[in-house]
């Protein structure tokens, strides 16, 4: 029988497990090739610029009312908000705007960068293969989708060739995936990659640089790792996240004892 660090690591990809999951035809160099995934190692599409964020009307005030509105939300308003969100210029090409998913007073909050192709069209986070890869993290620290974990992302609209977020879109959104956290309360934000943690920490700086710290977002501890699509990439990095994820589970732990559960309770 298999040990429960057997089958984290066979979750995570660190044992054959996974190299029998993947196609052989994309096994190469040590790394999966994956078409329409992103990562925080991406930059921009050649050539591309992306348009300037557009507000409405320029006023602050226009902004900042936009920001307070969102701020009183409740979970449907904010959903009908964002499905109709045209606030900065991803809305023009995206097919479905994606909310997030899990359970709406997660112990865990997961955050990426945004929809790729798959979510766009499904309208759902972490759906292709870098969503695949999540997944199996989640198993690997004994969480699940929808379970005591929410998953989100820094822009709720693709950004066209899956380049990165520009900071004036991210900008436009933050209120969003602000207010979702206010609404969730989740003990720790695991930020998956550089864009998820420099835009959640309002600072440039590596993932390597950042991950095994606890940060904080607002005051909700963070943590940081790789993103999913980048470590489909990078096989020795995966190795980094499984020691990340196990981080995740101890500082989560040292939560749940440190801080009584009636903050929690008295939220629901
Ligand atoms: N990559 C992300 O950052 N988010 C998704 O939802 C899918 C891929
Ligand atoms: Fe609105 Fe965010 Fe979509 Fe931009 S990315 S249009 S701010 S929902």
């Amino acid at each position: 029988m298999k040990t429960r660090r057997e089958l984290m690591l066979e979750e995570m990809g660190l044992t054959p497990t996974w190299r029998l999951r993947a196609p052989a035809s994309a096994e190469t160099g040590g790394g999966l090739q994956v078409g329409n995934e992103r990562s925080d190692c991406e930059n921009d599409m050649p050539g591309h610029i992306a348009p300037p964020v557009t507000l409405h009307a320029s006023p602050l005030t226009a902004v900042d009312d936009r920001r307070s509105a969102i701020m009183r939300m409740d979970w449907p308003a904010l959903k009908v908000s964002v499905a109709s969100c045209t606030a900065c210029p991803l809305h023009a090409r995206r097919n479905k705007t994606v909310f997030g998913v899990g359970a709406e007073n997660a112990d865990w909050l997961f955050v990426g960068e945004g929809p790729g192709a798959d979510e766009d069209a499904q309208g759902e986070p972490f759906v292709g293969q870098a969503g695949k890869l999540l997944d199996s993290m989640l198993a690997a620290i004994g969480a699940k989708r929808g379970d005591n974990v929410y998953i989100a992302n820094i822009v709720k609209c693709r950004p066209p060739g899956n380049r990165n977020p520009a900071p004036g879109e991210a900008l436009a959104c933050e209120p969003y995936l602000h207010r979702q956290i206010e609404l969730i309360k989740p003990r720790l934000i695991v930020a998956l990659g550089k864009v998820a943690a420099v835009n959640l920490l309002a600072r440039e700086a590596s993932v390597a640089s950042m991950r095994g710290k606890v940060h904080e977002y607002r005051g909700t501890p963070l943590i940081v790792t790789y993103h999913p699509a980048y470590l489909l990439r990078s096989l020795p990095d995966k190795a980094k996240a499984w020691v990340d994820l196990c981080f995740a589970v101890e500082t989560m732990r040292g939560l749940q004892t440190r801080k009584s559960d009636a903050n929690k309770e008295t939220a629901t």
